[in-house]
């Protein structure tokens, strides 16, 4: 077993560092945050994620995992340190890389016995020769630094079970013989490794992303289409998914793509293309698809209402997806934004993302405890994330407490079918409507 450190405790490091530390590994996060690292030690989670908790906790106890803001304490006895902060993106549309560039900087300074440092964080392709310079730079013992990037493609949500179930682990580096380390670190999650060179490394995890916000934009404009030409888009993306070359997944129509990867690293990759000097079109067209697709329920019922001045609209759903309390480009916040421009009430219920919630949206957003308390006496419903509890909430309930029941459904959770046998007009996306104006 090794002796691992990790820099940064956001989404990506925290779930890495308990996963490292629950397959029998010695686990040091360090965060420059002195309140986070004592909430961590005393087994708080500050994400919502599900399992993550309980492992932390355990792992905890058998002295396996320690969190920590002294770098120079974790670095000491580290034989591989990963670097896991984040890499937002700037105005520019590039990564900041300033959290990285720390990390190399601390890395160079406190580092104490030959080292293999891995970059878990997204980074712009040459970013991992960048982070060796300044190591280098600021090294001050006499020890042995190699690079290897190692991308993690985990989902909020599953996290947890995405590092022990993953489909691939991606080993980039130069140097074989620490290659060869972190395949053995890695060999208790019995995950098939795919070795390659750095820059591919970091490109394959670019591509990734990027090859699934294409297919989320494509079957979101194939949903327009269906609406237009009368068709279902779900028995589309059925009827393709049944191709094995195509596969069902990522073939969801909706709001859109959000949360802390896909707009980010689409847009790194569209300008790391653009500075190479090649405009890569396709992925241009995936984000301008993606912009537009958040706001089409705003269109729908402009169209419906006309003018929304004085409506009063309940939104469920506020986490960019369900089973997060993140918010990170959610279509929810567009949305809401525009409803309120619009000059409507929104009064908005999300089962766990309210608190984060409450920062970021319009001051006059109310919240409610409830999708019952939601819904009453509005003139629409709004769903905006596909949270189980919407899915199974008895619709006859929308009858009973809504002024009129109209609903528009952003992430299609109930079957036509079954909307026929209820007075709701609904609208959803790329499917007919189901009692289209009943109301008006
Ligand atoms: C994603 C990648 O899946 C993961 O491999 C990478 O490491 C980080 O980015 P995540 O952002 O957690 O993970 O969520 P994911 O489940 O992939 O969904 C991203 C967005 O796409 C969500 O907004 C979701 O609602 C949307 N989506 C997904 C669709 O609209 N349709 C789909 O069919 C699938």
């Amino acid at each position: 077993m090794k002796n691992l450190a990790i820099v940064g405790t956001g989404y990506v490091g925290l779930v890495t560092g308990v996963c490292l530390s629950e397959i029998g590994h010695n686990v040091i996060c360090i965060d420059i945050d002195q309140g986070k690292i004592d909430k961590l030690n005393s087994g708080k989670s500050p994400i919502f994620e599900p399992d993550l908790e309980e492992l932390m906790i355990k792992n905890i106890k058998s002295e396996r995992l320690y969190f920590t803001t002294d770098h120079s304490e974790a670095f000491k006895n580290s034989e591989v340190i990963y670097i896991a902060v984040g890499t937002p993106q700037k105005s520019d549309g590039f990564a900041d890389l300033t959290s990285i560039e720390q990390a190399a900087i601390q890395i160079g300074l406190h580092a104490k016995r030959d080292v293999i440092v891995v970059t878990k964080s997204t980074v712009p392709i040459g970013t991992n020769e960048k982070i060796k310079n300044i190591i280098l730079q600021y090294l001050v013992s006499d020890i042995k630094v190699d690079i290897v990037s190692n991308p993690e493609f985990l989902r909020e949500g599953s996290a947890v079970r995405d590092t022990f179930y993953g489909d691939r682990i991606v080993i980039g580096a130069e140097c074989q013989d620490a290659a060869n380390l972190i395949e053995e670190i890695n060999k208790p999650f019995q995950i098939p490794i795919f070795r390659t060179d750095i820059i591919s490394a970091e490109m394959i995890k670019y591509a990734s992303n990027a090859f699934l916000a294409t297919k989320i934009s494509f079957i979101n404009e194939i949903a327009t289409i269906c609406e237009k030409i009368g068709a279902n888009v779900e028995d589309v993306a059925i009827g393709m998914g049944q191709d094995s070359r195509i596969g069902y997944q990522f073939l969801k129509p909706g709001l859109g793509y959000g949360g802390s990867c896909f707009p980010k690293d689409t847009n790194a990759l569209f300008h790391i293309a653009t500075h190479e000097d090649y405009s890569f079109a396709l992925l241009k067209a995936v984000i301008d698809v993606n912009k537009k697709q958040q706001t089409l329920l705003v269109d729908k019922v402009k169209q419906r209402f006309g003018i929304l001045e004085g409506k009063k609209f309940a939104v469920l759903g506020l986490a960019f997806k369900p089973n997060t309390d993140d918010l990170r480009e959610a279509a929810s916040i567009v949305n809401i934004t525009r409803f309120i421009e619009e000059g409507a009430e929104v009064i908005a219920f999300d089962p766990v993302a309210m608190q984060n919630a409450k920062r970021i949206l319009p001051a006059t957003v109310q919240f409610a405890q409830s999708i019952e308390e939601a819904i009453h006496g509005t003139d629409a419903v709004f769903i905006v994330t596909e949270w189980k509890e919407f899915i199974d909430f008895p619709l006859n309930k929308y009858v009973e407490l809504m002024k009129k029941p109209i609903i528009f459904d952003g992430r299609n959770c109930y079957s036509i079918i079954k909307m026929m046998g209820y007075p709701i007009e609904y609208y959803s996306i790329g499917r007919p409507v189901v009692n289209e104006n009943y109301n008006k």
